[in-house]
């Protein structure tokens, strides 16, 4: 079976926002796809990787004439791409080469918080180095890496402040999945950028507290890329790290595809699809069996309308590889006895955005559970139907299952585990939710506007045998 739809209600979309940007050609010549390259550990054992992510200030040529001024992590733009094995230690140094305070989030990481994690309280200000050391401890996934300084994020990420993080393990190694990074398996990042006077990004004219958009498709930090396609199968690890945008891709012909992963990782069986929907912080695997195309054949990669990448078709070895029917076992743990169902209501839309009824306050402390316990959320979008919008809504320190949607099975695609979720004007989705580490985390909508703009709240992860007390850091003290 191949699923034509976006399944999310396309009353809420954001082409009927009042402020939807429309995304347009750019005036650039086609351009290879930008592929970063793999960051290169410092050091590293048979039980132990060593690196330093320096977040820096650079240039980048995204349009003909004058460079852009840009921040990146060990790049002008966006970031090397980081690969972390599960079960090896890791030990980063994290470099603050940018004129202002920042954080390093590393988003889907099964890492304590509020300090490994990255958020708001773990501040690494201008010129200096911190250090964090954690384990690897989850299954394969496409993750990834951004800015978090309250309330800054959403200018520092489109400034460039994101990056790939990829987790391998032994499970995923043995898929028939494509995995030559850069050939067969590729990083593809949407965001979407306006280009001003001299090519400068500028937020604040862009700003705006439902999202900022720009109307052009930058892809990896390319405008208008094509990409040699040299394998009869290729594998998109895509995100969408545009601060508001919503992609719905899909390709030429309609060519079906099959989604093998989601945001925490692979799914337990292949979905085929030719629609797919991303909300922002979503990531999706998919693999494109290009077996009915030929040598100069172009196969695109659009977003509603427009056109996002271009799939150069060369010669390639016909290969004849099934994906297996199932792909991994999902854990489903049972809820634990005696827990209560956890609230997390988004409500407005603008300047009002509010998560269960108040702003983010950084010393507030919202919820707590117990860590190891499995228990019910229920995230709530009460805009309307009419006029609403989606919202996306992420925590950190887990990776959820989706029970479902309004009392109904969740989409086809939402088997597996998740960090982010869109969730419909109207509608309420229930996730069992399991945090292994202690800390201080952070749940929000990821239109990132909607959480520097105060739809965040924070949760206490707990150990009753060992309480922990937190040093959080206050908006003004920074
Ligand atoms: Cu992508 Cu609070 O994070
Ligand atoms: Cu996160
Ligand atoms: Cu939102």
């Amino acid at each position: 079976k191949v699923y034509d739809s976006y399944f999310f209600n396309e009353a809420a979309f954001n082409t009927h926002d009042e402020a939807y940007i429309p995304l347009e050609p750019a005036n650039v010549a086609p351009q290879p796809l930008n592929i970063p390259p793999l960051l290169q550990p410092d050091k590293s054992t048979d039980t132990d990787t060593y690196y330093t992510v320096e977040a820096q200030e650079g240039e980048t040529q995204f349009l003909p004439g004058a460079k852009t001024k840009t921040w990146g992590y060990n790049a002008p733009y966006l970031g090397q791409t980081i690969v972390f094995e599960n079960g090896k230690n890791v030990h980063i140094d994290l470099k603050n080469s940018v004129p202002e305070l920042t954080t390093f989030h590393w988003h889907g990481l099964n890492v304590s918080g509020p300090i490994i994690d990255g958020g708001c309280h773990a501040p690494v200000y201008p010129g200096e180095t911190s250090h964090i050391d954690f384990k690897v401890d989850q299954p394969a996934a496409t993750l990834w890496l951004h800015a978090h300084p309250c309330p800054a994020t959403a200018e520092q990420v489109w400034k460039g402040l994101a990056g790939m993080v990829l987790v391998k393990d032994d499970v995923e190694a043995k898929l028939p999945f494509p995995r030559n990074y850069g050939v067969d398996d590729i990083p593809v990042i949407l965001q979407d950028r306006k280009f001003h006077e001299n090519n400068q990004l500028d937020y604040r004219a862009d700003y705006d507290p439902d999202g900022a958009q720009g109307p052009t498709a930058v892809i990896n930090g390319t405008i208008n890329p094509y990409f040699d396609v040299t394998t009869q199968r290729v594998r998109l690890r895509l995100l969408d790290g545009a601060n508001r945008r919503e992609w719905r891709l899909h390709l030429t012909d309609d060519l079906p595809f099959a989604q093998i992963a989601t945001d925490g990782g692979i799914l337990p069986k292949p979905v085929y699809l030719n629609r797919l929907m991303m909300t922002a912080a979503e990531r999706a695997e998919i693999i494109i069996d290009f077996s009915d195309y030929k040598e100069g054949d172009t196969v695109t990669l659009y977003s509603d309308d427009a056109p996002l990448i271009n799939f150069r078709i060369h010669s390639f070895e016909p290969e004849d590889r099934k994906l297996p029917d199932h792909l991994v076992d999902i854990p489903n743990p049972d809820v634990t006895p005696g827990t209560h169902v956890h609230q997390a209501v988004m409500s407005g839309m603008d300047e009002e955005v509010e998560l269960n009824g108040k702003k983010f306050d950084m010393q507030r402390i919202d919820d707590k559970q117990q860590v190891g316990n499995v228990e019910y959320w229920d995230v709530t979008n009460t805009n309307e139907m009419d006029g609403g919008m989606l919202h996306p809504y992420h925590m950190h320190g887990t990776l959820f299952t989706v029970v479902s949607r309004n009392g109904h099975e969740p989409n086809p695609n939402e088997f597996g585990l998740k960090d982010t979720i869109a969730v419909n004007p109207g509608e309420t989705v229930r996730l069992k939710v399991q945090f292994q580490m202690t800390g201080v985390y952070m749940y929000h909508c990821h239109i990132i506007e909607h959480e520097d703009g105060g739809m965040m709240a924070q949760i206490e992860a707990y150990d009753p045998n060992h309480p922990q007390t937190y040093k959080l850091m206050d908006m003004d003290t920074l």
